[in-house]
């Protein structure tokens, strides 16, 4: 991918993964791209909890979906999960929310997220983001201290077909942008 539109073209959710491990040393490219995204006020509020133990990652995996509806059993392929916390935002943060009424931190880890998946993408591992999952078990399974909020989970592995790019259902820019006024 030679410029940053294709890169963004060729990064979408996926959902069907080969189950090859990943080495820990890209996992950490991801993490270190998340790290260089920008927070408000510098916050960065977030940790990155990177499951990687197949038992253990099943576990995390399992509190995705249920049997019966059945949404993000894809997960169970994907061999390792990323659990974002939202770890200690800053003051300034709470008076955003408190006078301006705007969530930052919430914000702050979307833009993490999706560097990380930026990251995986270009060197062709395959992400999916899970906003569906249960918070309180996934508490007691990975030690987190009751009072700290899970974000958002990734699920991370190579694709089942590498190098297929799937269309982009998207808005088209006369919907989305206009100039000078809202219309
Ligand atoms: C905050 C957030 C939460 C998401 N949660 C889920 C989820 O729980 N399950 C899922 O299959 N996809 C989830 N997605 C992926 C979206 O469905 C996907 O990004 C969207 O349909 C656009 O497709 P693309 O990522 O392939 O471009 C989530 C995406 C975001 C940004």
């Amino acid at each position: 991918m030679d410029n940053f539109l294709d890169l963004a073209a060729h990064r979408s959710s996926i959902r069907r993964y080969s189950g090859t491990g990943i080495p820990r040393k890209d996992l950490d490219r991801c993490i270190e791209a998340a790290r260089l995204a920008p927070s408000a006020s510098n916050s960065q509020p977030w940790k990155f909890i990177v499951v990687d133990d197949p038992g253990l990652k099943d576990k995390v995996a399992a509190n995705t979906w249920d049997p019966v509806i059945r949404f993000n059993n894809f997960t169970m392929e994907a061999p390792v999960m990323v659990v974002i916390m939202l770890e200690g935002p800053k003051l300034i943060t709470k008076v955003g929310k408190a006078v301006k009424n705007k969530e930052w931190p919430h914000m702050d880890i979307g833009i993490a997220a999706e560097h990380f998946c930026l990251q995986a993408a270009e060197m062709g591992i395959g992400t999916c983001m899970i906003g569906w999952f249960s918070e309180k078990p996934l508490k007691e399974l990975l030690h987190i201290p009751k009072n700290k909020e899970v974000a958002l989970l990734i699920s991370v592995g190579y694709p089942k077909t590498p190098g297929q790019i799937k269309e982009k259902k998207r808005k088209s820019l006369a919907q989305i942008r206009t100039f000078n006024a809202y219309r």
